[in-house]
Formats: C-alpha cells, structure tokens, sequence
C-alpha cells in the first residue's frame, strides 16, 4: 500500500486512475483546481471503488498553494502528475496560460519533490511530442520533432525539465507519452466531461448522437490515408489507467532500468475518423449525422504507437478495443444526459 498524490485527479484520465490506484490497494491523495473537472467525480470514484479519496483544491500555478500542500504531505510515495491544459487549439490561442500552467506547476512541483526529497513521479506526456512521425508506427526512439502546438510544445518542454532536474537531484521519474484516450468506465459512474463544446472527436461523437450537438464535422477527407481521413491510436482511458498504476509499482519497487524512462501507450492499431464513426454506429446502432468539412490546422495525417517497450518493460498492452471505448462512452453518455 503506497500514498500516491494524483494531480488532476478529478480529470478524465486522473480519475480513471485513482479508480485503478485503489482498486490496487493503494491511497490516492487527489489535488485539482476545479478549471476543467468538477468535485461529483469524487462521488463517481467513491461508487466505484467504496472508498472516497481525499481531495484538495490547490491551484498549482501558486507556488505557495504547492509548498503549502505538499509540506502537509510530505509522506507521499509517489506522484502522477496529471494537471495540465490539454487542448491543442486552445493552446494556439493561449499560449501563455499553457506555458504558465503545464509548466509553472511543473517546475513547482519538481522544487517540492527536491526540497522533501520525494520520489516516484509519473509524468503525463503526449504522442504530441512526436508532431507528424516520419515513419509508423512511433517507437519511443522516433524523434521528438518541433511541436505542432504550445500544447505539444509544454510537454516536451516538460519532459526537459524532468531530466534536468533528475540529473541535478538524482530522483527516479517515468514519462507515458499517451496517443489518443477515449472511452469511459464500464460502469457509467465516471468518464469523459469536457465543459463547453469538445474539441476531441469521441465526445463530440456522443453528444451529436446525443443530440445535445447538430452535426459532427469531420476535418478533412484528402489524406494519404485509407479512407482520406485522418488515423490516430485510440486506446481506452482504463487502459491507460492500469499503465499509470504498473509504471508508479515500477518504481516504487525499483524495478526501473534508469532514472528516467519513457513509454508510448497505445493500442499499436490505428483508426481513422471515419472508422471510429462506423465503430460507434455499430455499437450504438445508431445512425450519426456528420459533414466532411477542411482539413483543421496542426493536425497530423496520422498517429499510432509501436508498443513493443511497453509491451516487454511494463507487462502492460491494452485489453480493451475501440468497440469497448464506444460502447462506454455511449453508455456514459446516455448516464449523464438521461437518455
Ligand atoms: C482526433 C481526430 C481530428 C474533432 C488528442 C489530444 C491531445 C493528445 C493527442 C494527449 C483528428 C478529428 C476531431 C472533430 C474531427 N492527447 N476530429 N472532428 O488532435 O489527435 O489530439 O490526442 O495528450 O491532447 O487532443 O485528437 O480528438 O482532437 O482529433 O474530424 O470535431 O479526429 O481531425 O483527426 P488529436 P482529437
């Protein structure tokens, strides 16, 4: 049993993985600031597991919030750190406020694990790091190319300052470079709830067939891709959420080959828009109302992992297909619109 502190742990991933923390015997100690998630998730992960973590609203941007919270836990066993901004084009329109959030609480938090002399932090990287791969699919040694977003950009920015800091203070961290989370828990009680309209393709899917959105537009069919439309690696966010738990076990028991690891999660299968469409249709049985519109600016033609490391290093590969993700979005979906 490990104190494990989840930043954004009221988030769609970070909740998942509280599930998952728990349900592994370990405590979960969540901190969020309430910017993009909301307090009922706690209620969700209580009636999932049967336990209700405990919760702290700090924003991680004020670096005396951080010294504050984390000089009352300074016990903690490990750390995954999922607070950030994550919306690319958001991020093209504040940059500044990606920069000042996905890095200052970054950095803050990296001076706390310093100063306590803290370990085990997990850091909750992207496949954006990649931009568009020159080849498919993307091992942990394709490089990191120049950033497609300041979203992108915060997190290869982050991933620097993780490695200067382990080499200045010698702490052990991994990086889990996510590709594209969807999905929802099986059992309705938690998933994905983007305030405002979504800008990720699953949730808008669910709430045009939900009817709370007219249409779906679909950006662009004139890609070099099977069917002209973008391919990307959907794996189930309980999926991630289990890798999330194996990478902190890992070094928490000093399993980790290095100081510093990194790991692709994926499902190593690609999907375009249009099958992750038809997957949703099949498994809802119903009859989606989308548009092929322009290309959106910064997309990558396509996106998905080689999973060998993590396969071979971790244990881990997914369990759940893209059906599974479609279904449970649905199912949370329909749960919380009272359909
Ligand atoms: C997926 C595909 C769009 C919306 C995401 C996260 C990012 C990172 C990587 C974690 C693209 C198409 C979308 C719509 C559409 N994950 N689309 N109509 O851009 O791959 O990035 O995964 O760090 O944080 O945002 O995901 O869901 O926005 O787009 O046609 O209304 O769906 O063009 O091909 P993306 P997405």
């Amino acid at each position: 049993m490990a104190k494990i502190l989840v930043t954004g742990g009221l988030g769609f991933i970070g909740s998942h993985t509280v599930v998952e923390l728990i349900n592994a015997g370990h405590e979960a100690v969540i901190v969020d600031d309430l910017s993009n998630s909301s307090a009922v998730v706690l209620d969700g992960i209580e009636s999932i597991t049967g336990t209700r973590p405990k919760f702290y609203r700090v924003d991680l941007k004020n670096k005396a919030e951080v010294h504050q919270f984390f000089n009352n836990h300074n016990d903690l066993d490990g750390i995954i750190h999922f607070a950030a901004f994550k919306a690319v084009g958001e991020s093209v329109a504040k940059p500044l406020e990606y920069y000042e959030n996905n890095i200052g609480s970054l950095v803050y938090i990296l001076q706390e694990i310093r100063d306590l002399s803290l370990n085990n932090f997990i850091f909750s990287s992207s496949c954006t790091v990649y931009g568009q791969a020159d080849e498919l699919p993307i091992t942990e040694h394709s490089p990191v190319k120049p950033a497609m977003s300041p979203y992108g950009n915060t997190k290869q920015i982050g991933e620097e300052v993780i490695k200067d800091a382990i080499n200045a203070h010698g702490f052990n961290a991994i990086s889990l470079r996510y590709f594209n989370p969807v999905g929802a828990h099986p059992s309705a009680e938690i998933g994905e709830s983007p305030l405002g309209v979504p800008l990720n393709l699953v949730p808008f899917v669910t709430q045009t067939a939900a009817g709370i959105r007219q249409q779906l537009s679909v950006f662009g069919n004139d890609y070099e891709t099977r069917d002209g439309t973008n391919e990307r690696d959907y794996i189930h966010v309980v999926d991630v959420a289990k890798a999330h738990v194996i990478a902190v076990e890992r070094l928490l028991g000093s399993k980790n080959l290095s100081n510093y690891e990194v790991f692709n999660l994926g499902t190593g299968t690609g999907s375009t828009v249009l099958e992750v469409i038809q997957s949703f249709e099949r498994v809802s049985g119903e009859s989606l109302n989308y548009k092929i519109v322009d290309r959106r600016p910064g997309d990558v033609t396509a996106a998905y992992a080689d999973t060998t490391k993590a396969n071979a290093e971790l244990g881990w590969k997914t369990e759940k297909t893209l059906d599974d993700a479609m279904t449970d979005a649905w199912r949370w979906e329909k749960k919380i619109r009272n359909i």
